[in-house]
């Protein structure tokens, strides 16, 4: 089973300060969308969801995390900017149950040092652009519960410590595994039943590529959180999807991919999205994250489908209008030249970049 490395700095000397450990997490893109939650508090979803956590090289958060005795309190950094620890419940709430997590290891060693008592210093750095709209909250929450599970040790396995990185934001759960990754919503008060796990490794289907495109780099109008809320109350659309489709396409999906189905992955892949961008416009007052772009690649895809006569491209967009295209290794590089010749960038972008490993990247700002 392959979990986001962990790479601890320091982790022989336990009686010399600081401790520390650097850990990288990646983003993942959603198949099957998670969008609505029973649980606002500990953030406990209305549905299952599925996803392809994508390679660590390209789009990743990279956090270490520090503590010693003499830190006054928690400290976090963003990308070199210190934030208001206090102001986040959410990142709160991840730093205390993480130090519960230490506190049971403490009471059975007691000659383990008493880190859950001490003040801890946080700094997360992106390899992209934050502002750029891909999905930064679920890599920052992954590295952070699996930096303070190597930090403190943690007996916990990576499905479980998902459940602390869910407490962050409900896609981080997924970011802790690798490969092709489930959210199962569970059914428990507690959450207890609410975690990730691993569908297939990365290497189970090696073929499959995904496709960044950066359509804007603008902050999106309607967070998640906020419009996933209003979608729940008002959307009547979205109580179907929780109740007769989901469930269905998740079994659909797993199916796709135990058998590297493309044909069958990449139709459920983009009837999802439709359907999530549907259920948005459905919300009261409607939420619209796509743009003119985002259409205009989603007919280029349907179009480069039909020319070739079989399902061969499929795209996927989250809260806002960027594109992720998923394609098998062979066709890949035709879409690439198709994309880039369709939506070419402007003169100031560096050279697109095309990587050969499988859950590749091509981010292009402002297409
Ligand atoms: C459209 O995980 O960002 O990307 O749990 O409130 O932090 P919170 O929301 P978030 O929502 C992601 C929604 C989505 C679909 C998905 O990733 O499954």
């Amino acid at each position: 089973m392959d979990i986001v490395n962990t790479t601890p700095h320091q982790s022989s000397a336990d009686k010399v300060l600081p401790h520390e450990a650097t850990v990288s997490a990646p983003v993942n893109i959603a198949v099957i969308k998670y969008w609505g939650k029973r649980d606002a508090g500990l953030i406990l979803p209305t549905n299952s969801s599925l996803s392809v956590t994508l390679s660590q090289d390209h789009l990743c958060t990279r956090t270490t995390v520090c503590a010693a005795a003499e830190f006054g309190g928690d400290r976090l950094w963003l990308n070199g900017v210190e934030e208001d620890v206090t102001a986040s419940a959410r990142l709160c709430n991840v730093i205390s149950t993480a130090r519960k997590l230490r506190a049971a290891v403490e009471q059975a060693d007691s000659a383990a040092p008493r880190l859950s008592t001490w003040g801890l210093h946080v700094c997360s750095e992106n390899n992209f652009p934050t502002a750029a709209g891909l999905a930064s909250s679920a890599s920052g929450y992954a590295a952070l519960v699996s930096a303070l599970g190597t930090l403190f040790k943690l007996p916990q396995s990576a499905a479980e410590l998902s459940r602390v990185a869910r407490v962050g934001s409900g896609s981080a759960c997924r970011s802790i595994l690798g490969g092709f990754v489930a959210w199962q919503a569970g059914v428990e008060g507690d959450g207890s039943d609410s975690l990730a796990e691993q569908v297939a490794a990365r290497a189970h289907w090696p073929q499959l590529q995904a496709l960044v495109l950066v359509v804007s780099d603008r902050k999106k109008t309607v967070s998640s959180t906020a419009g996933m809320q209003t979608t729940v109350a008002t959307s009547p659309l979205f109580a179907e999807r929780v109740r007769n489709v989901v469930p269905r396409r998740m079994a659909v999906m797993r199916a796709a991919i135990a058998a590297r189905d493309f044909a069958a992955f990449a139709t459920l892949t983009m009837q999802d999205s439709n359907q999530f961008h549907a259920v948005c416009q459905d919300t009261f007052p409607p939420i619209a994250y796509m743009n003119d772009t985002s259409h205009a690649i989603t007919n280029l895809v349907h179009a480069f489908n039909t020319a070739v006569g079989r399902v061969a491209a499929a795209y996927t967009y989250d809260a806002g209008p960027n594109a992720v295209i998923f394609a098998l290794h062979d066709d890949m590089r035709t879409l690439v030249q198709l994309l880039t010749r369709c939506f070419p960038r402007p003169d100031s972008m560096p050279a697109a970049a095309f990587y050969e490993d499988p859950f590749a990247v091509f981010a292009s700002p402002d297409l």
